[in-house]
């Protein structure tokens, strides 16, 4: 049995994709657990770029089943638009399953997140605009609707007069905008629903028995720990869980089902959005770490904030997720430079310092960071393929992130090419083999 979590370790964007692509080649199913549309990754295999942002990359491999938990929040426009694209490249999607307890992200969800970050103007939390925070703050107050109610024309009906009674009073009356039709958004629901009926399953007794089969199933959250609603930097962060504890609820499991889970984190780190971020870059170099590692949102093309690594943050994300290793992308984007700083403490507003992350709001929002400055290495990383062929700066920066962490970085990431990590042990091992 082998049940594996993969988060993302920072606020997002840390190269999940690429390392489950690489773990999938491994696995029986891949299912994703978490987040929406706000979420994308792009995937480069035999120079073709291929982007996603509700469906599990491991799609691209025949006979993988590929599946959506019921955690996660569709939008049924971009799913179709998805599937219609993968299945004009000839994708087989025979092996695709969509929970029916998903909740779908409506048209007013969109409308309202728009709204609410217009209200907020200065204060506004930078969302992805597709309206991830309505539709999961709608399935917390029992008016969403759901996967399988578009199967059912009566009861979409019913959910829609509930819903629509509350969200047309809104928009009408906080936003001044037009409210919208029952009949014409249930025609429109069940367009889709004839599209996705095919797909549609009891995807948590799907992950089950294939645990029991002895299966590998790898459990794929999207955006990061930092963006976690609990843990995260609230109220700056998305409306979920994106830590690994979400991935037995967002799919239908138990924890004891969970036997690794591995963390991805970039060499440096990224946040897009607003929000404290002690590491951000000062000064040109910001700019140059933005354009080595072309750091804009797969999803809204945002210009990403880039800084330099956070081993405070790191070390939080370890414990939060119980990380058994992580996977260290990007770092040939580090190549570049003579000096790398790695942050180890925060200096606190009382003149404190310290190693843990600040369980206070106003401790993080003014923490700044002690670096500790490790030698560059100038050299690309091209063509490196085994950890002893790095040269020994970078390897030096491996190994002190590994001894900060107490944790092992069991792959390495040098390139956007799906053959650039180096796995420092056999991927079925990393997998959860022995
Ligand atoms: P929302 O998830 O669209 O509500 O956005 C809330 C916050 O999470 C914003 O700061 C977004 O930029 C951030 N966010 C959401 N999804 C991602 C992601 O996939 N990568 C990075 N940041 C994300």
């Amino acid at each position: 049995m082998a049940g594996i979590v993969i988060v993302g370790a920072q606020w997002g964007d840390e190269g999940k994709g690429k390392i489950v692509d690489l773990l999938a080649e491994n696995a029986d199913l891949v299912i994703r657990f978490q987040g929406g549309n706000n979420a994308g990754h792009t995937i480069v295999r035999d120079d073709v770029k291929w982007k996603f942002h509700l469906i599990p990359s491991g799609i691209l491999y025949p006979g993988l089943k590929c599946a959506i938990g019921n955690g996660v929040v569709i939008d049924p426009k971009v799913l179709t638009g998805e599937l219609d694209d993968l299945r004009a490249k000839g994708i087989d999607l025979s092996g695709l399953r969509i929970s029916a307890n998903a909740h779908l992200i409506m048209p007013y969800h969109m409308l309202l997140d728009h709204a609410g970050e217009a209200r907020l103007g200065k204060l506004q939390i930078g969302t992805t605009r597709r309206g991830i925070g309505p539709a999961y703050a709608d399935k917390a107050a029992r008016l969403g609707i759901r996967v399988q109610d578009i199967l059912d024309p009566k009861i979409l009906r019913q959910k829609f007069e509930t819903a629509l009674a509350e969200k047309n009073r809104v928009l009408e009356l906080v936003y001044g905008a037009e409210p919208l039709e029952i009949e014409q958004l249930a025609e429109r629901m069940e367009g889709y629903a004839v599209r996705l009926r095919p797909y549609v399953a009891d995807t948590s007794l799907l992950v089950e028995r294939a645990l029991r089969a002895g299966q590998s199933v790898l459990l794929e959250g999207a955006q990061g720990t930092l963006l976690d609603l609990d843990h995260g930097t609230y109220p700056f962060v998305t409306s979920s869980n994106p830590t690994a504890g979400a991935a037995a609820t967002g799919i239908g499991i138990g924890p004891t089902r969970i036997d690794q889970v591995i963390g991805v984190a970039k060499a440096y780190v990224t946040r897009v959005g607003e929000g404290p971020f002690p590491t951000e870059i000062e000064g040109s170099a910001q700019a140059r770490v933005r354009e080595l590692g072309a750091e804009y949102g797969t999803t809204t093309g945002r210009e990403r904030r880039c800084g330099w690594l956070d081993l405070v943050a790191l070390r939080f994300a370890a414990r939060l997720n119980g990380l058994t290793s992580l996977a260290l992308t990007k770092l040939d984007v580090l190549s570049e430079f003579d000096e790398v700083p790695v942050c180890v403490r925060y200096r606190l507003p009382d003149g404190s310092e310290t190693d843990e992350f600040p369980a206070h709001q106003s401790d993080f929002h003014h923490a700044r960071p002690v670096y500790e400055i490790l030698d560059g290495w100038r050299d690309p990383l091209d063509g490196v393929e085994e950890l002893a062929a790095l040269p020994a700066q970078a390897r030096r920066y491996i190994e002190y992130v590994e001894a900060a962490l107490d944790l092992e970085v069991s792959m390495i990431g040098t390139g956007a090419e799906r053959e650039r990590v180096i796995t420092t042990r056999a991927l079925a091992g990393i997998a959860g083999g022995p």
